[in-house]
Order: C-alpha cells, then structure tokens, then sequence
C-alpha cells in the first residue's frame, strides 16, 4: 500500500515508519511514497529526503481557512497515489470533510492509553493524575479529536521521579515500535475498519 505521512516536527515516529517499511527483505505491506509538513525547516523533512521520499511544505498559513489548506494536503496525498495516511506528530485538526474521505485509511498515534489523557498535554495529564501507566496508542482518526478504533496500545510505567521529558522520552521509544505495527496491521488487511469498529483476521 503507498502511504502517505503528515508531520509538524522532528519526525522520530516517521524514522520508524521509514525504517519498517523500507528494508531490502520486502516483507513490509507498505511503502511510504510522500511525506508533508505543514512547517518548514523541521527535522522529519530530512529524514524524509534521506531516504529517498518525496516531500512537500504545505503551510496552513497560507490559507484562508481549516478546509482550504486540507483540501490541498488531500489533493496532494492523491496526486502521489496515496491510499493510508498516517499522522505522526501532525500538529493539525483535520476537518471533519477530510476526515470523512480517508475515513478507515487514516492513523493517528497519540502519547496516551485513550480513552485516557486525549489532547494535546497527555503527559502533563498523566503526571497530574498519578497514575502508574501509561504508554501510546495507534487509532483510526474519527471528527472527534483522539477517538476512534484502536489497532494498536503499548504500555510503560509511570516513576514517581518522571517529569514530562522522562516519560516522553520513555514513551517514545514504544511509540516507535507500536506506530510500525499497526501500520502493517492495516496495510495488510488484518485490521479493516467497518462500521466504527476493527474487523480484525489473520
Ligand atoms: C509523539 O509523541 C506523538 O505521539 C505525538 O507527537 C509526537 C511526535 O513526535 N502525537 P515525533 O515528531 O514523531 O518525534
């Protein structure tokens, strides 16, 4: 499957995408074919040019509204024959009109266990609520912001010494094995999203 990957930043979930999915053996069931970013200058573009993928800037500055500046990434990812979509540290809420077109094609990785810690400060929100664990998960994107079906979770526990860069560091690193996993999970058919929920075979 030709895989699209939206960014904002430094990309170490697109380096896990890249590295999964571009060894020699081919036993990958994608391959990533662009790579966009809505800022300029950010370290996942070159990651992206490094190995060898296309990559385009689009700025939501430059338009005048949340549906413009979707429809032109939607119009890019299909010039580039794009088929799953994956938001790896994309710092943008998709419209629910674009949601609605990549609906089942369209992954999201959030630094949380969802339902639990949804936004943008999962970390602080984990700290804040003392809990034990906490880890990431990998979900279908639904309109609503970190919601949708879950294709894969992965769990680390919390120290009482965390501070925000511990715990993301720590989450990080499962984050990077978990996003590949459900990447493949999807572009192998093993997880298709029907009716809001994963049917899932083998
Ligand atoms: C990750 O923690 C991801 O869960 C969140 O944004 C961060 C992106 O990090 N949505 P990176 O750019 O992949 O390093």
């Amino acid at each position: 499957k030709k895989v699209g990957v939206l960014i904002s930043g430094s990309g170490t979930n697109l380096q896990a995408l890249i590295d999964s999915t571009s060894g020699a053996s081919g036993s990958s069931s994608s391959q990533i074919v662009l790579v966009i970013s809505n800022k300029a200058g950010v370290q996942g573009l070159e990651r992206a040019r490094k190995a060898g993928i296309q990559t385009l800037v689009v700025d939501h500055k430059g338009f005048g509204s949340r549906e413009e500046f979707d429809r032109e990434v939607d119009t890019c990812l299909r010039k580039a024959g794009v088929e799953i979509v994956c938001l790896a540290g994309f710092m943008r809420i998709l419209s629910g009109e674009f949601v609605k077109k990549w609906r089942g094609h369209l992954l999201n990785i959030h630094p949380s266990l969802l339902p639990s810690f949804k936004g943008h400060n999962a970390h602080e929100q984990v700290l804040a609520a003392r809990v034990r664990i906490s880890g990431c998960s990998v979900h279908f994107v639904e309109e609503e912001v970190d919601a949708g079906a879950i294709v894969v979770q992965e769990s680390v526990p919390v120290y009482p010494t965390d501070t925000v860069s511990s715990l993301a560091d720590r989450v990080k690193r499962v984050e990077h094995k978990a996003f590949p996993a459900a990447l493949e999970l999807v572009a192998s058919g093993q997880a298709v999203l029907r009716d809001g929920v994963i049917q899932w075979s083998q």
